[in-house]
């Protein structure tokens, strides 16, 4: 038994800010921003929320599907940005679009969040829990970020992207022979590696407590670092997904990955000797949105008419935690 994305949807805060809005603010330029991490410009949300934004991409991904609402057996949502502790965004997604069957609950992997929801989702499945799930990424960074950091504050935007996923009790063969569905996972974790990407939350709090520290709210990343695993582990794992599955990176035909950075792009496509043809890229558009930017990316080429039935696709991301992974499947 496998899994297929039937319905892809995604949403995005109307407001743009350009890499010029971004230097009124900071002491920056567009061609800084531009040469080292490729993004011109990112949506940043004004009235959106992330339980929002998610609803709306959720509600975009079951009319692709043709499915209701009521159809939903399990919601997921990967965030590290949700506007409440409790509840999660989940069920706030769940009440908003009315999935009243559906379990929900929240998940956080940070960058790597939609594609640990979408292995999450297929274990349920391959487990006989649930025929269906709605796995959504969605963020709004922009409240975790401190707008005088110039070294982060070009680096990141807001929005949502989800994918509807179904099992089926048939197996599907296309037109090019191959079988739909989930080939192979990889996932990973190193705590070790924890500090060089955080943002605390609140710190230690209570009567008893001798001195109550005061906590930076605030994303801290140390880039050369999480620069160094990304182009270490992303290649790494995607090989091992490859193996997994029996193919080489010939047999790919799209590599839908984390939206970081251009460079660590480009570094990945080099480093398996991949046509970087076959790398979308979004990010000049939309910036960095953690979780949502692999199922955002994923929406526009599903939308766009790039992706084909019988594709055979490579999902890889990585992220704070550090966490990384990487999935082959092929598109039904
Ligand atoms: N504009 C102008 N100058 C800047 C800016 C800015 N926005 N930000 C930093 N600088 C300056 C620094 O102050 C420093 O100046 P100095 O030499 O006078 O001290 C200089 O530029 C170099 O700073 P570095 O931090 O060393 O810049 P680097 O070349 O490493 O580029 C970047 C930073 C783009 C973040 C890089 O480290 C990188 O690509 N990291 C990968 C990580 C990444 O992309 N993270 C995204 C989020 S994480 C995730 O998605 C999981």
């Amino acid at each position: 038994m496998t899994i297929k994305i039937t319905g892809t949807g995604s949403a995005l805060p109307e407001k743009t800010v350009t890499n010029s809005d971004i230097a009124k603010l900071v002491d920056t330029s567009d061609d800084w921003i531009r040469e080292r991490t490729g993004i011109s410009e990112r949506r940043i949300a004004t009235n959106d929320t992330v339980s929002s934004l998610a609803s709306k991409a959720c509600t975009n991904a079951l009319e692709m599907a043709g499915r209701n609402a009521e159809d939903v057996e399990l919601i997921i949502v990967a965030t590290c940005s949700p506007e409440f502790l409790l509840p999660c965004c989940a069920c706030q997604v769940q009440s908003d679009i009315g999935a009243h069957k559906a379990v929900a609950f929240d998940l956080n992997a940070a960058c790597s969040g939609f594609l640990f929801a979408l292995n999450t989702a297929y274990a349920y499945v391959q487990a006989g829990l649930y025929k269906n799930a709605l796995i959504v990424g969605s963020e709004v960074l922009s409240k975790l970020i401190d707008w005088t950091d110039r070294s982060i504050c070009v680096l990141f935007g807001d929005g949502a992207g989800a994918a509807f996923v179904e099992t089926s009790d048939i197996d599907e063969i296309c037109e090019n022979g191959r079988k739909v569905g989930v080939e192979s996972i990889v996932m990973g974790s190193d705590g070790t590696k924890g500090m060089t990407l955080s943002c605390m939350e609140r710190g230690l709090a209570n009567p008893y407590v001798e001195k109550i520290e005061k906590v930076n709210p605030y994303v801290h990343m140390d880039g050369q670092e999480v620069y160094k695993f990304a182009t270490r582990q992303v290649p790494a794992c995607i090989s091992t997904a490859l193996e997994k599955a029996g193919f080489t990176t010939d047999d790919i035909d799209l590599f839908v990955l984390h939206q970081a950075n251009i460079r660590i792009i480009e570094s990945v496509a080099k480093r398996l000797k991949a046509d970087i043809s076959k790398f979308p890229v979004n990010l000049n558009r939309v910036g960095n949105m953690s979780s949502a930017t692999i199922p955002v990316l994923l929406d526009e080429l599903n939308r766009d008419g790039k992706i084909k039935k019988g594709d055979r696709l490579v999902l890889s991301g990585f992220g704070a935690g550090l966490t990384y992974g990487a999935s082959v499947l092929v598109w039904g």
